[in-house]
């Protein structure tokens, strides 16, 4: 089976009701994305972190996955996909896909603040101070943020090395090392881009850029794709 891999960012969600970052305003009750979503944050203003990762997981619940998500899924009838998400939320595993790795934690999980290896899942419910992992510390978000490592990069590298087709979608392809993953497949690897507003990229061959919404243009590509394997 040819190996397909997908990066995808949060525009794959937006068409299920998720906003986008760095979309019209970009901001939560007038905090930029990067003055929450980082450990300075956590340290001095725990509340405030806490109240917007509640707010996330309870939209989370009420939002389910969309065309783009469920065509990456069927997939997997015909190619050996493997799927590289920015995104915290479930969509991707909802709409059926078996083999997603999260680069940027889950919404649906929280951990310990003391030892990262005690994940909890803690599903679509909220997290308080004065929850705490079994080692007595604050359980917090299981989210990379900003200023952060990114412990899944080379795991997710590594699934680039040898993959056939690249489908890079809804991401503005403006946060590292996420961003640069790109760079990591093979010269055989074919590489499309789904963003109806994506930048000009640079230094990539073999490379189609659509510019159509996730909804209208990953299942027109899977149908192409699909297509292509049965001849
Ligand atoms: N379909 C496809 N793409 C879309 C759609 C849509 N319906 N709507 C918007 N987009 C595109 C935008 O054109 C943009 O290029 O999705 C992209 C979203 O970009 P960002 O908001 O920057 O999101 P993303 O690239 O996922 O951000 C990366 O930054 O804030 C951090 O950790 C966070 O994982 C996130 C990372």
């Amino acid at each position: 089976m040819k190996k397909i891999v997908v990066l995808s960012g949060a525009g794959v969600s937006a068409e299920s009701g998720i906003k986008t970052f760095r979309g019209s305003d970009g901001l939560w009750e007038k905090y930029r994305i990067e003055d929450v979503a980082n450990y300075d944050a956590w340290l001095n203003n725990q509340a405030l972190v806490l109240e917007f990762y509640n707010q996330r997981r309870k939209q989370l619940a009420t939002v389910n996955p969309n065309e783009a998500h469920y065509a990456l899924a069927v997939l997997e009838e015909n190619y050996n996909v493997h799927i590289i998400t920015q995104n915290v939320d479930d969509l991707h595993e909802r709409a059926g896909s078996t083999h997603v790795l999260h680069l940027h934690g889950e919404l649906t999980k929280v951990r310990s603040s003391v030892d990262e290896n005690l994940i909890y899942d803690i599903g679509y419910n909220e997290l308080n101070a004065g929850d705490l992992c079994e080692k007595g510390s604050q359980l917090r978000p299981h989210i990379v943020w900003f200023g952060e490592m990114v412990p899944k990069i080379e795991e997710a590298s590594t699934l680039l090395h040898d993959a056939d087709i690249l489908l890079v979608i809804g991401t503005s392809l403006q946060v590292y090392p996420a961003a640069g993953l790109i760079h990591d497949t093979p010269n055989h690897c074919r590489k499309y881009l789904i963003d109806p507003g994506s930048l000009p990229v640079s230094g990539i061959s073999n490379l189609t850029v659509i510019r159509k919404t996730a909804g209208e243009g990953v299942p027109d590509l899977v149908k192409q794709l699909l297509n292509e394997k049965s001849i």
